[in-house]
């Protein structure tokens, strides 16, 4: 059996709210799936012929040594790139041509290796910024100062302060990003994510530069976005006890390929992986 017709493996837990089903989208569609990408750059192949499924309200880790495809997957899945080969899949539908701008609007947000936010402009308006990108606001609407916009932008006001709530963000709401250390503007970002109310997020390593204290708090988020805001989660990451502490399956990437798809505890203590990793 091919890794991307397996059966849903681990306990992906049942979202509670914040999912909406696709209208048309076959029953048996899966929620997200990648099916026999291909992408160069020149003579590099940096993805071939991957394919995976992701199952709703999972949280599914990607990782592989570096330089392995694991953000050219992420680019692929949002539309940075044109695959050369195979095609993207969300709720039934076919994302592969979907304009990149476009991407968030259908209901997936992710954030950056290296942080992506307007470094000049404060917290709160980052996440701002990131509902009107998702389709939320409405800017002639606003001067136009419309009731209906007037709503809509009260529960654009109300979904941001829930964000900021759930990360902790509060204390420094009105500060510029740029003012931040590091470990908080990785926050930021993923705040600015969950501002779209995305029904899938992609995060690129969200541990990578994390002390011990700030990537256990970042394991609490996780588990609360999957558990509580129902969101399903594909997350790049280096870390292997985050990997194990939050994730229901990993995608183990390889020289562009799926090396191998499985639980945590199966990676870790598969061969191939571990030669993968040591270069073997
Ligand atoms: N924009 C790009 N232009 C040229 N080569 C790229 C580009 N992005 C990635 N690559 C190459 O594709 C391969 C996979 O890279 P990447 O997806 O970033 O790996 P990972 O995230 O697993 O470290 C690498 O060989 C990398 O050098
Ligand atoms: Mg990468």
């Amino acid at each position: 059996m091919s890794a991307a017709a397996r059966p849903p493996e681990g306990g992906a837990r049942v979202p509670l709210g914040g999912t909406r089903e696709a209208e048309g989208a076959p029953v048996n569609a899966a929620f997200f799936e990648a099916r026999g990408l291909g992408l160069s750059f020149g003579g590099v192949k940096a993805v071939r012929d991957v394919s995976f499924n992701v199952e709703q309200g999972e949280v599914l880790a990607i990782i592989g040594p570096n330089g392995a495809g694991k953000t050219s997957l992420l680019n692929l899945a949002t539309r940075v790139f044109d695959p050369s080969k195979g095609s993207v899949h969300f709720e039934g539908r076919d994302i592969t041509r979907v304009p990149r701008h476009d991407i968030v609007r259908h209901g997936i947000a992710r954030t950056f290796q290296n942080i992506e936010l307007f470094e000049g402009a404060t917290v709160l308006e980052n996440l701002l910024l990131g509902r009107h990108r998702a389709g939320h606001g409405n800017l002639l609407g606003q001067m136009l100062n419309l009731p209906s916009v007037q709503r809509a932008e009260a529960q654009t006001r109300a979904r941001v302060e829930d964000v900021v709530r759930l990360l902790d963000l509060a204390p420094v709401r009105n500060r510029p990003v740029a003012e931040l250390p590091y470990g908080v503007r990785k926050v930021v970002e993923l705040a600015r994510a969950l501002a779209s109310e995305p029904r899938l997020l992609l995060l690129d390593e969200p541990a990578s530069g994390l002390n011990p204290d700030e990537t256990r708090q970042l394991a609490c988020w996780i588990a609360d976005i999957q558990a509580e805001l129902g969101i399903t989660v594909v997350m790049v990451e280096h870390d292997m006890s985050l990997v194990s502490s939050v994730a229901q399956r990993v995608v183990v990437m390889d020289q562009g390929s799926v090396l191998m798809i499985g639980k945590p505890a199966e990676v870790q203590s598969d061969a191939r992986v571990i030669s993968a990793y040591l270069g073997a």
